[in-house]
Parts: structure tokens; sequence; C-alpha cells
């Protein structure tokens, strides 16, 4: 997949941060600074808060980092806080306490001025609605944001077409909106949110209105993208299985806090509560374990100076019918097997290459499982897994794959959590009218501007 080469560097804690929230608090209400001044009502839930102080708490003391050309993303059922979170971070909305810094600027201490400045060169974001000017041409609506920075006709409309063909959406270029699908409209605000060739981009449940299988095309592209831009993304989703095939991490917020935030992996195989353990019991473990999480060390590894006869002993002591080959540096030549070396010894053949079977089917440590499977089902082997140089680290066995693909079934202990979940999405359903609201002046903004 061509985004899981980040997915190990991104734990590198000496990888340059871009985004940084720190005991976030965001309280909407009357005199939110009360509910934080008290510590009862600080730690609170959400609905005694409400009662009690006619406040919402929409995010309870969040941090997290986010490093450059990480593909970061804020899971969460809807009203968890993702939209206000990913708006505090561009000040749309203001933070009731905590510190936000991008570049080690403090995005707190800005002027509108300085704000709008990083809202246009440093920020583009993309909406769940599209948020597209409906008189406007496709061209025009990816040149628009170009056009309220004062940048010439012909610069903008050559890097709104540069845009525009990177989206895969050439030849559209004259359309209005309307007449376009989905799909193709949210390929505009993802074309609209590069042409100002920000460095982070926020995306807030951008394929959340698709349908599936229209939605997993835009995933597939949108890591295809980011393979070429090498952006900072914080992409918003309530949808778990999109979470975790393109992050390279994820935080998983409930009730306005983050809960967890991993790989995801460390999600699925290390869930930090019966919350998000709930959450990811359906998530199929093909799908997000690697081969390196589930490699193992191979009884025997033959080096390509050994001789036939030699590596024959170490293959019956070991008692295996085959084993990889590597050469010096461990790098990979292919395999022989016992019949092979039975056969090269008859022929007095002292060069174990001879026996080499070089024809073997080899995976990177960052694969997933899934790809794994055509692998397996071509050859009686294990599959070799290396890294960029070639170099051997270990094995995959064909029925580690099919004991992953057998799901754990996880206890009935958690029905609370269930519950709990499905309140959330009862409630998620009353807010969408005032998310929809929420999000729609983000690009209505930029319109009052012109
Ligand atoms: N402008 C607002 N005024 C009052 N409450 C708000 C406002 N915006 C969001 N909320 C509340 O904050 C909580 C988080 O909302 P939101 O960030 O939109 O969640 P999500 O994006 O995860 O669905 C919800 O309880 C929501 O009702
Ligand atoms: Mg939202």
């Amino acid at each position: 997949m061509a985004h899981s080469g980040n997915g190990n560097n991104s734990l590198d804690a000496d990888r340059e941060v871009c985004v940084e929230v720190s005991n976030l608090w965001k309280v909407f209400g009357h005199e939110p600074e009360r509910v934080l001044d008290d510590p009862e009502l600080r730690a609170a839930t959400k609905e005694v808060v409400l009662t009690k102080a006619g406040c919402i708490i929409a995010l309870r003391d969040v941090s997290f980092n986010v490093h450059k050309g990480e593909f970061f993303v804020l899971m969460g059922l809807s009203g968890s806080g993702k939209s206000t979170l990913i708006r505090c971070i561009i000040r749309l909305a203001d933070p009731t306490a905590g510190s936000v810094f991008i570049n080690a600027e403090d995005i707190c201490a800005f002027d509108e001025e300085r704000l709008a400045e990083v809202r246009r060169h440093t920020t583009g974001m993309v909406f769940q609605h599209f948020g597209l000017l409906p008189h406007r041409s496709v061209l025009d609506n990816v040149a628009y944001g170009l056009k309220i920075r004062g940048v010439l006709r012909e610069e903008r409309y050559e890097k709104a077409r540069a845009c525009i063909e990177k989206v895969g959406l050439k030849g559209w270029e004259g359309y209005l909106p309307s007449s376009l699908s989905g799909g193709m409209q949210q390929r505009v605000g993802i074309a609209r949110a590069l042409a100002g060739d920000p460095e982070i981009l926020l995306l807030d449940e951008p394929f959340s209105g698709l349908d599936p299988l229209i939605r997993r095309q835009m995933q597939d592209e949108l890591l295809e993208l980011q393979v070429e831009i090498q952006k900072t993304i914080l992409f918003v989703t309530h949808d778990l299985h999109e979470a975790l095939k393109v992050g390279d991490r994820i935080a998983i917020m409930r009730d306005g806090e983050i809960i967890q935030t991993g790989t995801p992996e460390d999600v699925v195989i290390n869930p930090s509560d019966s919350y998000v353990r709930q959450f990811v019991q359906d998530a199929s473990p093909t799908k997000v374990l690697t081969a390196r999480t589930v490699m193992e060390q191979p009884p025997v590894l033959l080096y390509s100076w050994q001789g036939p006869k030699a590596a024959l002993q170490i293959l019956r002591d070991a008692n295996v019918d085959s084993a990889f080959v590597v050469a010096r540096k461990a790098r990979i030549l292919g395999q022989v097997t016992v019949e092979g070396l039975v056969a090269l010894i008859r022929k007095r053949d002292t060069f174990l290459k001879d026996a080499l079977n070089p024809d073997i089917q080899t995976c990177h440590a960052d694969s997933i499982l899934d790809d794994l499977v055509p692998l397996v089902a071509s050859t009686r082997y294990p599959v070799a897994v290396i890294d960029e140089d070639n170099r051997f680290l270990g094995e995959v066995y064909v029925s580690t794959i099919i004991a992953n693909m057998i799901q754990e079934q996880g206890p009935e202990e958690d029905e609370e959590a269930v519950e709990e979940a499905q309140d959330g999405l009862a409630e998620g359903q009353e807010d969408t009218e005032e998310n929809a609201k929420a999000l729609e002046d983000g690009p209505s903004e930029g319109a009052e501007e012109a």
C-alpha cells in the first residue's frame, strides 16, 4: 500500500512536529470559563455540565502532535468533537483553554490578519458537503482562493488547472459543480484545497457523503495523491475502516476527549479500553496487521558460501524440507529444498547456488496481510519478508494468515460499551443539522471576503 511505508516512521520521536495541540478545551455556552474554573464541573460528564451550567463541553483537555508529512486521523462518533477540534486548530472556533502551535508558532496569539494569512497559505480545508460555489465553473472554484489572495488571473488559472489534473478532472474545468457526481465534486474540493499549495490539509469527513464504492475509490486516490504531494494531513472520519485504511496514526475521540492515539495496528491489537475494543472488534486484522508484526524467524537460514552437504545436514538436523538462502549482509538469493540438495550432491556439484530456486515469494515488512494472501496461495513455502535493500527479515506462514483471517469474537462483557456506542450514534443524528451549519461557514467565510 502506498502509505504503509510511513507507518513506523510516524512513531519516530525525532520527526518534526507540524501541529501541536496541548490541553485544549472548548466549552460552548454562556461564560464557558466558569466551567473550567470549577474543579467539580471540569471533571463532570457532558450531561451534568449541561444541566448545571448550561454549557456544552465539546473538547476536554485534548493533546496530540502531528508530524510533518504525517497522515493523522481523528476518529469518533458523531458529536465526539472532531469538527470542533479541527476548527479550533485554525481558530474558526476559539479554544476556551489550551494551546495550538503550527510550526512552533502559537496560533492563539495571532491577530485576525495573521490568522487569515495562516488559513490562506498554510492550511487547506475540505468539507463533507463540498462547499463549492454553485454558479462558478470547476476552474473558478479551484482558482477562487488564489483570487482572494490577489494572484493574477493567468497564474491562478495555471495553478488551478494543474490541481484539477492532479485530482483526475482534466477536461471538466468549464463545467458547473451541479453537473458533476458527488465524488467528482469532492475532487474539486480537494483541488481547491491544494491550489494554494498549503502545507497542511484539513479534511472533515470528506468522503462521508459518498456511497461506499466511490468512497473506497476516493480513499485510494487520496493515498496515491499523498505519495506525490507529501502534505501533513489531518483527516476526520466517523468510520473506523476508513481510519484504519488511510491513517499513519489515529486518535480516537469520545465525548470531547482523545482516548487513544496510535498506529492502526496499535489500536486494533491494544485497544486502550472497552470502548475502543468495542469499536475495533469488527476490524479485520488482515487489513491492519503487517508482515513485520506476524513474521517469524526461520528455524534455519542458509548462506550462499555453505556447501550442499553441510546445507543438507543443517536442514535434516532442523527437520525441515526447505530454507531460504542469503548472501552477505542477509541479501536474499532464493531458497533450496532437501530434494534439490540431494540431486546436487548426486551430480557432485559443490555450489549451493546451483540448487537455488530464485522463484520465491517475497513481501515488504509493511505489507498488510490482505496483500499477502495471493502470495501464500501461489507457493507451498513461507513468504520471505525483506526490506528495501532485499535483506531477509523473517518469514510468514500461510497458517499465520489463515489464523488472522478467522476473526476473534470478543467476550460479551462489553454490553456497556455497546450501549454507549449506540447512545452516541443516536445523539449524533440530532447533531447533524447543527454540524452542517458549523461546516458551512468555512467556505462562505471566504465568499464574504470576495
Ligand atoms: N456552535 C456550537 N454551539 C454549541 N454546541 C456545539 C457547537 N458546535 C458543536 N457543538 C457541540 O459540541 C459537540 C461536538 O460537536 P462536533 O465537534 O461537531 O462533533 P463531531 O464533528 O465529532 O460530530 C457536540 O455535542 C455538539 O452538539
Ligand atoms: Mg463533524
